[in-house]
């Protein structure tokens, strides 16, 4: 299966991310639909059912707590051209999750990534150029309590993310 951890935004919190998406910014090829919008803190690609029940173990005794951002910044990767919005700001117990999720996969042999965490959260892909300078800055305060491991299946009807684990931050 294709596993990721990521932070799932409340459902408001992302109707508002599409309302501001469609008011503000030209019309987009792929948008993310609402309800898939997320912000990746580890993609882990192809895992193992037996690689799964040893990550869960392991993933449990990770102490993160609870935080709070503001997606106030709209951004473009141009090489994955993906269109994303992400704090100017991101708050210490956010890297820290992120750094102790890629140190447990990588322990346990996992796929883990060597590039620095950057917040972001992918609003569109398949976007050929940046955005033009928007009207309208993103403005989201999120709170985060929990983050997730989600299973992603392609379907005929597009990407399902779908929560294989929930975790609290406390
Ligand atoms: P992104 O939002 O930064 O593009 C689920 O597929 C999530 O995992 C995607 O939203 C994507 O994060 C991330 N992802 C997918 N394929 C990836 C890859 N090959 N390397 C790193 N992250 C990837």
């Amino acid at each position: 299966m294709r596993l990721f951890f990521a932070l799932k935004p409340d459902p408001q919190t992302c109707l508002d991310i599409e309302r501001w998406r469609e008011r503000t910014l030209p019309p987009l090829d792929r948008p993310v639909p609402s309800h898939n919008l997320h912000m990746t803190l580890v993609f882990l690609g192809e895992v193992k059912e037996r690689q799964l029940e040893r990550l869960t173990e392991d993933v449990q005794r990770i102490r993160g707590v609870p935080f709070s951002m503001v997606f106030d910044e709209l951004g473009y990767f141009p090489k994955p051209q993906v269109l994303w919005i992400g704090p100017k700001e991101t708050p210490d117990a956010a890297t820290r999750l992120a750094r102790d999720l890629n140190r447990t996969c990588k322990r346990l042999g996992l796929r883990s990534e060597k590039r620095k965490f950057q917040a972001h959260l992918t609003i569109a892909r398949r976007c050929a150029t940046p955005p033009p300078a928007s009207t309208e800055p993103p403005d989201f305060p999120m709170e985060f309590d929990s983050f997730v491991l989600f299973e992603s299946t392609n379907t005929r009807g597009g990407v399902l993310y779908r929560a294989v684990n929930e975790w609290p931050l406390k």
